[in-house]
Parts: C-alpha cells; structure tokens; sequence
C-alpha cells in the first residue's frame, strides 16, 4: 500500500493506476465501519484509495478539532490489511495553500442550513469544499460515504449533481455495534456509563419507525420519543422526521421517509438515523 503525504505525490501515484478508482473519505481514526466502507469501496473499482484529513474548515471554534483523536500508524495497518491500494494523508498547508481564510468555498443551499447545519453553522460548507477539493486531486470514478452521516450525503450527491461531477456517490448502510449503538470516532469519548446508555437513541429511532410504520401520525410520538430520551439523560438537539430525498418536512403523500436525530450525552454530540417507509 503506498502512503501519499503531499498532492505532488499523489498526482504522480494517479498517473500510473490503470482501472477504475474509488475514494473512501475519511478523518482517520478508522474503525469498522470505515473498513466496510472500504470492502464496498473495492467491490465498485479495481482500486480504492482512502483519504485521511482531519478538515479544519468544517470544525468551528469551539468544537472538537484539537482533540479529534488520531491513530495514523494504526489505521495504515488496517487499510493495509483490508487491500487499499493507497491511502492520502496531505498537510493542512497542501490543502489550503492561501490558507483557510482566503479559501474559496462551495456552498449547497438550502439543505446545508437545516438540522445538523443549523446547529453546526459552516460545518457543511467546509464538508462540500473539502469533498470536492478531494474529488478535483484524486480525480476517482466513485466515492464511497457513510450513511450514518445522512445529511453530509445527501449534501456531497446534491453538490456533485450541481457541479456536474463525473463521480459515482455511494451510500453505505450504517455499521452498528451489537448493541445497536451506530459507529463513530466520536464514541470514544462516551464515559463507560454513557457508552451503556448511548444505545437508548438507536432503540428510539426504532420505536418511531415502528409506530410511523402502523400509522401513527407524525408528532405526537416525537414528543413522547423526546421526553424519553431527556429522562434518560440525553439533551436534544433535533429529533425530526423527514422526506428521505431532500430532508424537507414530509408532506401526506410522502412515503419514503427518515428520522433523523443528534443528541448530546454529556459532552459528545451522537447523530442517528433510520430510513422507513410508510
Ligand atoms: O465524514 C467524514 O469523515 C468527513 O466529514 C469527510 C467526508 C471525510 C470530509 O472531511
């Protein structure tokens, strides 16, 4: 597996792959579901490459981006192990050369300002920018994304759709522990009595789809699912049902639908989501 550190070493490594190629995205710290998103990744193109940038553009001031944990060594070894044929890891200062606040940005409207984008004000324009920053350097026939990240999905399809990006955007089923908690480098931070409570969440998000699914209307059983989630600890962010292609407010008729939720346990932000149809 070849370890790319600078784009004029990736640009060189591009230049002699012959076949398809596919991108993983990610921020390190890898953990199985990224690896599965590797095994879907090499199932689409005769090679996959994994990108490991921790983006400063998508974190604000006060969030995590200074303890955003980082296991470079380690997650080299994996990808090594699960048959990548490259993983790209450039500096801040490769990326954004003029630095981060002469960056041109790229900017989806309207979804990147709801929900997650609303609490996270600039979080998706730094996510599109960084995307398509790395779509223009590894130039891949597809990109693989975790749909656990539903929101950020839908933003990367919506941003290549708007400029006419010639890559394939692939969804991947969220990797969950056995106990149903959603997988996230963000976990490691749950103190081991949140770890044992974060479950709650996934539980609630099945309860609802259960219930959407018997046709029960919409929010009554949001407020009911929210008081349980604050009796357990959690504090709400958003718990919402939406229209599964554009996240807006479903209107009767809409059948493919998705809840959606982020809640704190103490100090760690955990997002969710389930796809239902009623
Ligand atoms: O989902 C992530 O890990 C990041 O948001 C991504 C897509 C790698 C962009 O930095």
């Amino acid at each position: 597996m070849q370890v790319l550190h600078s784009l004029e070493q990736l640009r060189a490594w591009r230049q002699q792959v012959n076949g398809s190629l596919a991108l993983v995205p990610t921020m390190g710290n890898l953990h199985e579901g990224h690896l599965k998103l590797v095994d879907l990744a090499q199932q689409q193109a005769d090679h996959v490459i994994v990108s490991i940038f921790v983006n400063p553009l998508q974190f604000a001031a006060n969030e995590d981006l200074d303890r955003y944990p980082r296991s470079f060594a380690a997650d080299c070894q994996a990808l090594a192990a699960r048959g990548a044929a490259a993983v790209f890891a450039p500096t801040v200062a490769d990326v954004y050369p003029r630095g981060l606040s002469q960056q041109s940005f790229i900017e989806v409207p309207g979804i990147s300002t709801i929900l997650c984008g609303a609490s996270r004000p600039g979080h998706f324009r730094g996510v599109a920018t960084i995307v398509a920053k790395l779509f223009n350097m590894v130039q891949p026939d597809s990109a693989v994304f975790g749909e656990k990240d539903f929101q950020q999905l839908q933003v990367i399809r919506l941003m290549s759709t708007d400029l006419s990006l010639p890559i394939r955007i692939i969804g991947m089923p969220t990797e969950r522990a056995d106990d149903g908690l959603a997988l996230s480098s963000r976990n490691g931070y749950l103190t081991p009595v949140e770890r044992q409570q974060a479950p709650i969440l996934f539980a609630l998000l099945q309860q609802i789809a259960g219930q959407l699914q018997a046709g029960c209307a919409i929010e009554p059983l949001l407020t009911e699912a929210e008081q349980q989630l604050q009796q357990a600890g959690f504090r709400l962010d958003y718990l919402t049902v939406r229209r599964r292609s554009d996240l807006d407010k479903p209107q009767s008729a809409d059948r493919e639908l998705i809840i959606l939720v982020a809640a704190y346990l103490g100090n760690t932000r955990l997002i969710d989501n389930l796809a239902v149809n009623r």
